[in-house]
């Protein structure tokens, strides 16, 4: 860990607003905020510079184990520092699946050895895995795909899925795609080699109905519900009518925001094929105002990697997913340049409601306690997103040729450098993070 530096002259995105001031970080902690303050170790001059709390990213899969050729702890890690991401948490669809405690003994192994930046991880629920999900120690969570995608996780037997909400206590995330949905979609389509068939067999109906059915069991069972990577406007609308003392929140990934159909897959073809889909601009436009209004709560990226290899196969042979971990704090930048939002909220939904969502002690904030996992931005950067210039092993990106302005040209893990100009320094090691259950 650092001994002491002062990041001086930041515009600094505290809890009650913005100020230029300074702050001192000692032993990975954030230990002083104030200007004035006597040095006592080196100074960074953030002139010019935003110093916002570490990006928290909720959602990614990184492949490891099972399909390192598309990302691994390491390269995740490293894209993740990049992107001004300081900690992480990480899905279980792995090969084989995360579903026992072995397998989430093995994962945290290899994370300690790997990952430069913070880590945590989902465990992933089966029909029978019961035990496990209980007995398992300190997990974000527990992942339910209720209908398939990546990977052999699924569980849509409304029987099994009510046992899971009904026994335990830890948050269950799910993924809300009703199988029987979809592949009744899929019947009637038939087998298309058209990818805007996608959010056609994938539909909006899908989306809202297993959501539906995790927020009806979420509040028979008063359980702790996270619904990912919402996608639609039926949705939204649906989480605004829950009862008072729900105790269910929800996510978005920016590029439901800002890629929509039909204009992405034209473009991209594949490389725009995600579970969850890209949805019109009808849902786009609900799901910033969902945000903006506290609907959605937080921003996660579901960073999932695949070869461009894999990508551009026909649909029916593509992967689902693609990457994000790199481009999620620019493209927030981007929005607050533009006047979309501000910066205390792209810190709200990126830093500070992902620590609180999940029980993150200490993280997520920049207050005199708090580690110091920090990221300096410079908001009138313009840099175009490039595939090839990218630390994500998968080394492609959705926004490839677009020009943002705002992006993160420091990052700190516990007051240690880990991505400065346009370097990471894969020496520094993150923590496993810690969760009180929420
Ligand atoms: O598009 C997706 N890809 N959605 C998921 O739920 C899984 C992810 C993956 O792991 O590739």
């Amino acid at each position: 860990m650092s001994e002491s530096i002062t990041i001086c002259n930041a515009e600094v995105v505290l809890p009650g607003g913005i100020q230029r001031t300074d702050v001192v970080v000692q032993d990975g902690r954030i230990a002083a905020i104030g200007s004035g303050l006597p040095d006592t170790g080196g100074v960074i001059n953030a002139e010019g510079l935003t110093l916002l709390p570490g990006v928290i990213d909720p959602q990614v899969h990184f492949r490891e184990p099972g399909a390192t050729h598309k990302e691994d702890l390491h390269s995740g890690s490293m894209a993740a520092a990049a992107g001004g991401v300081t900690a992480f948490l990480d899905m279980p669809n792995n090969k084989p699946a995360v579903i026992t405690r072995s397998r989430m003994a093995e994962k945290k192994a290899r994370a300690a050895e790997q990952c430069v930046v913070h880590y945590g991880f989902f465990m992933g629920a089966t029909p029978d895995n019961l035990e496990e999900l209980n007995a398992v120690e300190n997990v974000c969570g527990i992942k339910v795909f209720m209908g398939a995608s990546t990977g052999d996780l699924l569980v849509d037997d409304p029987v099994a899925l009510e046992r899971i909400f009904a026994n335990g206590t830890r948050l269950i995330a799910v993924h809300a795609e009703d199988e029987t949905v979809m592949r009744d979609n899929q019947a009637l389509l038939g087998e298309v080699q058209d990818i805007r068939a996608h959010p056609r067999i994938r539909d909006e109906s899908a989306a809202l109905r297993a959501t539906k059915l995790a927020t009806r069991l979420s509040l028979k069972h008063q359980r702790r519900l996270h619904v990912l990577h919402l996608t639609t406007e039926e949705e939204c609308d649906l989480l605004r009518t829950l009862p008072a003392g729900h105790r269910i929140s929800a996510e978005v990934c920016p590029q439901h925001f800002t890629l929509t159909a039909p204009e992405c897959y034209e473009r991209l073809g594949t490389r725009a094929q995600m579970n969850p889909p890209l949805r019109t601009q009808r849902h786009a436009d609900a799901l910033w105002a969902a945000l903006k209004d506290g609907t959605l709560q937080c921003i996660a990226t579901d960073h999932a990697p695949h070869t461009l290899e894999e990508k551009d196969q026909p649909y029916g042979k593509a992967p689902s997913g693609m990457p994000g971990v790199e481009t999620s704090l620019p493209l927030l930048l981007d929005r607050a340049s533009r006047g979309f939002c501000t910066l205390s909220e792209v810190a709200r939904w990126m830093s500070e409601t992902p620590a609180r969502l999940y029980g993150i002690h200490n993280k997520g904030r920049i207050e005199v306690g708090y580690d110091a996992d920090l990221v300096l931005v410079d908001p009138s950067l313009k840099k175009t997103v490039t595939n090839g210039e990218l630390f994500t092993k998968s080394n492609w990106s959705p926004y490839h040729g677009m020009t943002l302005q705002g992006w993160p040209v420091r990052t700190f893990v516990l007051g240690e450098t880990v991505f400065h100009n346009g370097e990471v320094n894969d020496q520094i090691r993150g923590q496993e993070l810690q969760f009180s259950g929420v």
